[in-house]
């Protein structure tokens, strides 16, 4: 199994975005720039990602004429990203031209071919604004529908909701990639996100790839908590350098001194909240 977590780098500064990166990419799988940190770094965002060694995800979501999403696609290609995002709502053409320029152009520089992934409905729409669009149906219609056209196209992969990964799954079968955004730790809040899942639930119904945003760029230790969510999934993606021993299940805790249990990734850690004085605190063994 691969590292799975893909962290969305939604930061205000190129420069920081590209220190974190340094940060965690030998312990995640790789960094999604999407339009923010695009619109401010430009394309040498994503070189200098790519120079610390890192998969690159660059979530655009165009949707344009067929040839200007072709163009924009061979641009991505040279930039040399392993991902980026296309709305299935495009239609058939542009999909499949999108997917065709990716092969073309990375056979031409005799690479890999980017993933191209759809994005079927925005998880930001409820029904209500989408019965003001005038498409008939349910919103989990449209996903599927929008599903089918994009692999029907020759697309190899969708981002999609939790909810949804057991049904595209079930529909589509093993070989598209699911790409899943709306990730939270059991121990992390919920920001936004509505509907989350998580890492190990996603992983567990058939997600390959997770989108992780604040649980890890907003953490204290943002490397401490890519460790942690990865041992949730599988603690044999923690890299060798990084594992430790565990540290026993109940433990006092270094700031205040009353007993508390830890779960399985706090103990391979060595980090925990402790709920007696509300602080992140690190085990001192
Ligand atoms: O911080 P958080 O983990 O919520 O970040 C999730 C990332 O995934 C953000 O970059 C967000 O824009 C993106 N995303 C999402 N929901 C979608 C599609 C993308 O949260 N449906």
């Amino acid at each position: 199994m691969n590292n799975p977590i893909i962290v969305a780098l939604d930061l205000p500064s190129p420069q920081k975005a590209v220190k974190l990166a340094e940060e965690l990419a030998p312990v995640v799988g790789a960094f999604k720039v999407g339009k923010q940190l695009f619109v401010s770094g430009g394309p040498d965002i994503v070189r200098k990602l790519r120079a610390t060694g890192a998969k690159v995800f660059l979530d655009l979501k165009l949707h344009d004429i067929p040839n200007t999403v072709a163009k924009a696609v061979i641009a991505a290609t040279d930039l040399g990203v392993q991902m980026t995002t296309v709305h299935a709502s495009g239609g058939t053409a542009m999909l499949a031209a999108a997917e065709n320029a990716a092969h073309e152009q990375a056979a031409m520089l005799r690479a890999e071919p980017p993933l191209v992934l759809a994005v079927t409905v925005l998880t930001s729409m409820d029904d209500g604004d989408f019965a003001e669009l005038g498409v008939g149906g349910s919103l989990e219609e449209q996903v599927l529908r929008l599903a089918k056209l994009a692999t029907g196209a020759g697309l190899r992969g969708l981002v999609c909701s939790p909810q949804e990964i057991e049904i595209l799954r079930a529909e589509l079968g093993d070989d598209v990639q699911l790409v899943t955004p709306g990730i939270r730790p059991a121990t992390m809040k919920a920001d936004d996100q509505k509907r989350t899942m998580t890492p190990a639930e996603a992983i567990q119904v058939g997600a390959n790839w997770l989108v992780i945003g604040r649980p890890i760029t907003g953490a204290n230790d943002p490397r401490v908590a890519a460790i942690g969510i990865l041992h949730s999934i599988n603690p044999e993606l923690v890299p060798e350098s990084e594992r430790r021993e565990p540290i026993p299940e109940i433990v006092d805790c270094a700031e205040c001194g009353q007993s508390l249990k830890l779960d399985a990734t706090e103990q391979a850690t060595g980090r925990y909240h402790c709920p007696h004085c509300d602080k992140d605190v690190a085990h001192k063994g």
